[in-house]
């Protein structure tokens, strides 16, 4: 076909637009702004197998995995809600042994007060095809001190930190942001206004107490003094669920130590609304030696047998989900 001039000059044009236009959209449709991997889709036909949209998913099962599904459970939520609120017996009973009070308050009392200052939503709970959240958990050990972590910690969606966890100083190896701060009444501290706090309760006053430190101030002391009052945004306050604490104590822990650690508990939540899961900052430095980032005294052995948490057990269900490629260890110095 032999067309004029100016009419193969216009389809050479149009040809050179569409090749672009179709370049553009392909690269932006693959460029993940949050993440540091340039996602080709070749990557996610090959690895994710349409679990999620991230490289790797939680969900997704390779061969020897019986060990996993044996004990994941997505149908227990990891946070409270008034939905789902309402504890069996065995629950409550085993929650309130924890730290047990000699005359807890009416625990559907408080939990209903409870909703009235903090937003009662199911979150994160929408795991799927399209979904693709990465999460750094970042725990306090030492072994974070000179590991350059910062920038890889920051550029996850969801980065968890716990207890004290300072940022201030220390951004080159333990990062800035902090979207969630898992803490409890006895290791409560400020936050800024973005930051998502998550509060593991072990008692019913642990509910009181954070009703009364986002109002009135008036619980001053569970069996320690406390804060009375805290500084975080009402409507960015989760609850962890005691059930979803049971379940990774049984499940998870089989029962080992009296309880889970908060360090274990944050990971594990982890586990339960994130597609991929790096950790940071936990367990002993390459040393051995036991101390937090931002000090430099080091932890008794006393630390690690407190008679509480079982931390050898916690290390070896962490290094078993590792080594299983549901989670990524991030080992530091
Ligand atoms: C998962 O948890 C739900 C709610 O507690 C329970 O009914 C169900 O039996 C559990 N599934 C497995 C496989 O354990
Ligand atoms: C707690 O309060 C609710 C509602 O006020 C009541 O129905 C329930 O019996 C109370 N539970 C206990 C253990 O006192
Ligand atoms: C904090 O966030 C809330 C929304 O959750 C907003 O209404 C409020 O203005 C913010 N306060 C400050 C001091 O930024």
């Amino acid at each position: 076909m032999k067309l004029p001039k100016w009419r193969k000059l216009r389809t050479l044009a149009l040809l050179f637009c569409a090749i672009t236009v179709t370049t553009f959209l392909f690269t932006f449709t693959f460029w993940d702004p949050s993440s540091r991997f340039y996602k080709h889709p070749f990557h996610l036909l090959a690895s994710s197998k349409g679990q999620c949209a991230c490289q790797q998913c939680m969900t997704e099962l390779e061969d020897d995995d019986a060990w996993f599904t044996e004990r994941f459970n997505l149908s227990v939520h990891p946070l409270m809600t008034r939905d789902n609120s309402a504890l069996s017996d065995d629950t409550f009973n085993w929650w309130q042994w924890l730290q047990s009070e000699s005359r807890p308050a009416n625990f559907s009392e408080v939990v209903d007060e409870l909703f009235q200052v903090i937003p009662d939503e199911v979150l994160y709970m929408d795991a799927g095809p399209e979904r693709c959240r990465t999460c750094s958990v970042v725990g306090n050990s030492g072994n974070l001190k000179g590991s350059q972590y910062g920038r890889l910690i920051d550029s996850s969606h969801f980065i968890i930190r716990m207890n004290q966890a300072p940022t201030a100083g220390f951004e080159e190896d333990v990062g800035s942001r902090t979207t969630h701060h898992v803490m409890y009444p006895e290791s409560a501290i400020d936050l800024d206004n973005a930051t998502m706090l998550v509060l593991i309760p072990f008692k019913t006053l642990d509910l009181q107490w954070i009703i009364s430190a986002l109002t009135t101030g008036t619980v001053k002391y569970t069996y320690v003094p406390v804060k009375s009052r805290i500084k975080a945004n009402k409507d960015n306050v989760l609850i962890y669920n005691p059930t979803f604490f049971k379940y990774i104590y049984e499940s998870w822990l089989e029962g080992h130590g009296r309880y889970p650690s908060t360090g274990f508990l944050s990971l594990m939540l982890a586990v339960h609304i994130c597609d991929e899961v790096n950790v940071f900052g936990f367990g002993a430095d390459q040393a051995g030696n036991w101390h937090h980032y931002w000090e430099d005294n080091l932890l008794s052995g006393a630390f690690r047998h407190t008679g509480v948490h079982d931390g050898d057990f916690e290390y070896k269900v962490t290094q078993l989900l590792a080594d299983k490629h549901k989670i990524q260890m991030f080992k530091g110095r």
